[in-house]
């Protein structure tokens, strides 16, 4: 039915209401009328003309009624506009970082986060996010490693794919849901160096068997929108790859939706020397498949002219027009063009107490202890001194991440006031800031993009006062890291050590008080080698969002039981990157008396904390590895069960990880590869098993013969507690 009226609506329309509907503005709307600026004003007339056909970066329900009004009241078809934003983490309610919240390996938790994203943005009048981003990232100089689910392929595919969910429910018609955007298609994640927008060179079976699963998975959850990418693969940009596109995803995969162009990247064609103008950048674009313009202005000023000279096809136009008209309707937006204008859902689902206690709830899932050498935590609530120090130990607005949508400035609950909240009344607390981290940082409404950070390499002035507190104190929880904005678009780093004098300061501590709790928030995997040699317990906690504090204290004093598991690898030195567990053996993986072999001179080969790794307060044991065949069939499939044992005397939940290798291929294959987990709860004392299938879906690969098969021959498998696994088995797929 959608189809009908789609093609209804298609049949009236003018090719310049039609080239409309494939254009894109930003605004930061004035409900009480259009700005003056020559630029607004300009697309104030557009919109009247009904020559938009979505908007982004407007956010509120007056300000949407306001901008969807101009429309409604003054265009010839008055085909509602669709309301786009970055609602990445949450959208006043901020929940931890995606790659923070990855860490939780825990997809009903996931799901429901974007959930209540999508429940407040609906409620503000929005009904498409630019999320989630399934660039799998490899590269911790790379500032987006924040916004992703990290390194590895099977776990951004499941996660995406729970996010995807919790945005669109089964209904995009329904209130509370919006539109999610797949992003960014392709390779992204890759660019060299880990400089953000930089050149991608990886070959054609990397981006099947790394990078594509999760678009494909996606594009098969039924994603409402994709968006294309800044970056070339391997010489061709991401927004005018016609292969990519049109053959791989609209044709083959048979993908309904509409896809976007990332912000002005039809525009930059023409600065990476691949298209000559930016009517050239249009033509290639909209032939390759890029159905929308974010702000190039390129569509609106060429498409006309490239259609009358038969550069472009009507058929084309036609084709992205309707996939624009069909979410359109299927949001409902055709029946109530203010359908998600709702002041009273406004006022009552936006930040609410439920939403907090969720969001708390995720955080303290999404924390991962990696390190607690002398078992210094938990801490009793009873502690009689605690010291509370650091740049980051009363930050309320660090927490909250990059990309935080509407959340407000200084927003999250700090550690400090977590731990206040905490404790005994009998407990004394000596918060010291210590240092200051950046000088300065982003303040409200100034815009992040026009700010690079810069670092106190010189102010240390509060050190000796921090020195004092922790003498004072039986442990010192020290919170350094990284600011919030020192990950995110254009925020790639090649010292992803601690800046400023944050080392510096958790060394003069050390030298007063050994009992040192580093409190870890970051957006990307770091290089805590100094920090590892100083301190007996690092616990990260990302940029945890709203309730950062609370979730930090819940697992500092052990009313929850750390569970989070690494969702990247962390390595000894910069110098590793891009670092992974799943890297391939190479030639000459093994060391010998001389120096010939694949390895580091200077640092060890793999990571300090490696992908998978997470401690609890308790221990778990794996034992009797078995699995029900040694041999199959291609088509049969293999149950792989384990037991294990909470030997310890706190109840935990442990994420349950299942890697195998295939050890011959048509081509090289990875040392390890995720194929499975299981999140579960054991009691103290219990033991659990768990059961793995593996059948083709897990063999498979993108083969030699550019086909996804599974080739016969020695598999090893194996399943524990993180990437370093060691409970082993083989078998074997026969012909
Ligand atoms: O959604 C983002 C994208 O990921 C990066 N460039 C800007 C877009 C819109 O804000």
């Amino acid at each position: 039915r959608i189809e009908l009226k789609v093609d209804s609506v298609l049949a009236l329309m003018t090719i310049d209401e039609k080239i409309g509907q494939l254009v894109q503005y930003s605004g930061k709307w004035n409900a009480t009328g259009p700005s003056t600026s020559e630029r607004d004003q300009y697309k104030y007339n557009k919109l009247k003309k009904g020559e938009v056909g979505s908007m982004l970066n407007v956010a509120s329900v007056a300000s949407i009624r306001e901008t969807q009004r101009i429309v409604m009241e003054n265009s010839r078809l008055k085909i509602p506009l669709i309301f786009a934003y970055d609602v990445i983490h949450g959208y006043k309610t901020i929940f931890p970082i995606p790659l923070g919240e990855s860490a939780s390996w825990d997809l009903d938790i996931i799901e429901q986060s974007a959930a209540i994203a999508a429940k407040e943005a609906s409620a503000s009048g929005l009904n498409w996010t630019f999320a989630p981003m399934i660039d799998v990232s490899r590269d911790a100089r790379w500032g987006r490693v924040m916004e992703g689910s990290g390194e590895d392929t099977y776990l951004t595919t499941k996660i995406g794919v729970a996010r995807i969910k919790g945005f669109q429910g089964d209904d995009l018609s329904a209130t509370h849901t919006i539109a999610a955007c797949a992003k960014h298609f392709a390779g992204y994640g890759f660019g060299e160096a880990g400089r953000d927008y930089n050149t991608v060179n990886i070959g054609e079976y990397e981006l099947h068997n790394t990078i594509l699963p999760p678009f494909k998975a996606a594009a098969e959850a039924g994603v409402a929108t994709f968006m294309n990418a800044f970056n070339d693969i391997d010489g061709i940009p991401a927004t005018g790859h016609r292969h990519l596109q049109r053959d791989l995803l609209k044709n083959e995969w048979n993908w309904p939706g509409l896809m976007v162009s990332d912000w002005g990247s039809i525009g930059e064609m023409i600065a990476h020397g691949y298209a000559k103008d930016l009517k050239h950048a249009s033509e290639i674009a909209i032939n390759a498949g890029s159905d929308m313009d974010m702000e190039s202005y390129a569509y609106e000023a060429s498409l006309k002219t490239l259609i009358e000279v038969g550069k472009v096809s009507i058929d084309v136009i036609n084709d992205a027009v309707r996939r624009v008209l069909r979410i359109k309707f299927q949001l409902g937006l055709f029946d109530d063009p203010y359908k998600y204008c709702d002041t009273e859902r406004e006022k009552t689902e936006i930040y609410s107490k439920e939403n907090l206690e969720i969001a708390r709830d995720v955080a303290k899932k999404s924390i991962v202890l990696l390190k607690n050498d002398n078992q210094v935590l938990p801490l009793s609530k009873d502690i009689k001194s605690i010291a509370v120090i650091g740049p980051l130990a009363d930050d309320k607005n660090a927490p909250l991440g990059n990309w935080r949508a509407e959340g407000d400035y200084n927003s999250a609950v700090s550690l400090l006031e977590g731990v206040k909240q905490a404790v005994s009344k009998s407990t004394t607390i000596h918060y010291e800031k210590g240092i200051e981290l950046t000088i300065p940082t982003v303040k409200p409404g100034e815009n992040q993009f026009l700010i690079p950070l810069e670092f106190n390499t010189t102010d240390r002035s509060g050190i000796k006062k921090a020195v004092e507190a922790a003498k004072k104190a039986e442990v010192v929880l020290l919170a350094i890291g990284e600011d919030a904005y020192q990950t995110g678009e254009g925020r790639s780093q090649v010292d992803i050590g601690f800046k400023g004098l944050q080392l510096e300061l958790l060394e003069a501590i050390q030298k007063v008080n050994k009992n040192i709790v580093i409190v870890l928030m970051n957006g990307r995997p770091m290089d805590l080698t100094r920090a590892s040699e100083v301190a007996s317990t690092i616990l990260e906690c990302w940029h945890l969002g709203s309730e950062s504090g609370n979730a930090i204290a819940d697992v500092i004093f052990g009313d929850y039981n750390p569970s989070g598991k690494l969702p990247v690898s962390f390595p000894h030195h910069v110098g590793q990157e891009p670092l992974y567990y799943n890297q391939k053996n190479t030639g000459r993986p093994h060391g010998s008396k001389q120096v010939t072999y694949s390895a580091y001179r200077d640092a060890p080969r793999f990571a300090l904390y490696p992908f998978g790794h997470g401690l609890s307060y308790t221990t778990f044991k794996y034992d009797n590895l078995t699995l029900d065949k040694t041999e199959i069939k291609a088509t049969d499939s293999i149950n792989v069960s384990v037991s294990i044992t909470n030997a310890g005397d706190t109840d935990g939940e442990e994420v349950v990880q299942l890697y195998i290798r295939d050890l011959v291929g048509s081509l090289v294959r990875p040392i390890k590869e995720l194929k499975g987990f299981k999140k579960l709860m054991i009691k103290a004392g219990e033991t659990k098993t768990v059961t793995f299938t593996i059948n083709a879906e897990t063999l498979q690969f993108y083969t030699a013969n550019k086909k996804w098969e599974v080739e016969p021959g020695a598999f090893e498998v194996w399943v524990g507690g993180s990437s370093v696994a060691t409970l082993q088995k083989g078998f074997s797929v026969v012909e």
